[in-house]
């Protein structure tokens, strides 16, 4: 199995790291723009094989798409990352452009690859994809849930007292500040809902501090962050390379689901060998319901931008 990631950078050097680290593909290829860099990051990477025991060949390249022949999956990082006080979608007119480049020459170089998109605005950058690659609709995942979903848990199990393995939760609709649909009524510590352990007051504080989970990185860190993105990443990766059937909420063209046409949001997936192989249709409350289509109407409005570049 061969894994491309586009973009050296410190999300794509940590979707590396973690995918060598798990040890199920044979090769992953960095590539950047910037000379040498995913050179010297695959090589770092490997120096630490011996340490970390994994058998992974990691290898890099300075904008040579013919070194990514024949990869089955291809993650999409490239891009410039948003500072303190940016949302996501003011990236949109540097990214763009970066993103349907990139997948052109993934799409040349491996015609059967699928594509994770993570570069921001994520759900349009999906979109652009689907919209310019050509692909079949099942090979293009956005990763953005499955980020929030364990942001959502971190939160969760802070405001519960207990360790994040014992909850579980699901975040949906947009990877924005403002769209994201943490899913509270759904959310369980160890199988007992988790509204039985919080008030309504710690509930809401904790899906705002969801919603809002990347920016309050990014305002201490500076930058976006890495290694939740990038740990992400892995296991959207590991599900594809192992036919795991894991639901996983992703960035998908919707077709009708959830109410919505021609846009790309997070819902959740069935994720195996071929990509998206299902959308589950999960019931959702009203008030639910209302934020999703909320979410939707505004992810469309940042699509319309793409017209305009
Ligand atoms: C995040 O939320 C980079 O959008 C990504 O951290």
């Amino acid at each position: 199995m061969k894994v491309t990631v586009v973009g050296a950078g410190a999300v794509g050097a940590s979707c590396a790291e973690y995918i060598a680290m798990k040890n199920f593909c044979s090769e992953v290829v960095l590539v950047d723009i910037k000379e040498g860099f995913a050179e010297g990051k695959a090589m770092d990477l490997m120096q630490t094989a011996s340490l970390n025991g994994f058998d992974t060949k990691i290898t890099g390249t300075t904008g040579d798409y013919s070194k990514t022949a024949g990869s089955q999956i291809a993650v999409i990082t490239s891009g410039i990352p948003r500072k303190p006080g940016m949302t996501r979608e003011e990236l949109i007119g540097i990214n763009a452009g970066i993103v349907k480049e990139v997948t052109s020459n993934l799409v040349q170089h491996s015609p059967d690859v699928i594509i994770i998109v993570v570069s921001n605005p994520m759900d349009t950058m999906a979109y652009l994809v689907h919209k310019t690659s050509g692909l079949p609709k099942n090979r293009i995942i956005g990763m953005g849930g499955a980020l929030d979903s364990a942001r959502f848990k971190y939160r969760l199990a802070e405001a519960m007292g207990c360790p994040s393995s014992d909850v579980d939760g699901m975040v949906i609709a947009a990877h924005s500040d403002t769209g994201m649909v943490p899913l509270m009524s759904k959310a369980t510590r160890n199988g007992v809902p988790a509204t039985a352990f919080l008030s309504e007051e710690q509930q809401n504080s904790v899906v705002e501090a969801t919603k809002v989970g990347g920016a309050t990185l990014t305002k201490l860190l500076g930058t976006s962050a890495w290694y939740a993105p990038g740990a992400a990443v892995s296991v959207i990766v590991q599900a594809i390379a192992c036919d795991q059937k894991k639901m996983i909420p992703c960035s998908v063209m919707l077709e009708g689901e959830y109410g919505q046409s021609d846009i790309c949001l997070g819902v959740p997936c069935i994720i195996g060998a071929n990509g998206i192989e299902k959308i589950v249709e999960i019931e959702l409350t009203e008030a639910e319901k209302e934020k999703f289509a909320t979410a939707a109407n505004a992810v469309r409005e940042v699509n319309g931008d793409l017209k305009n570049l």
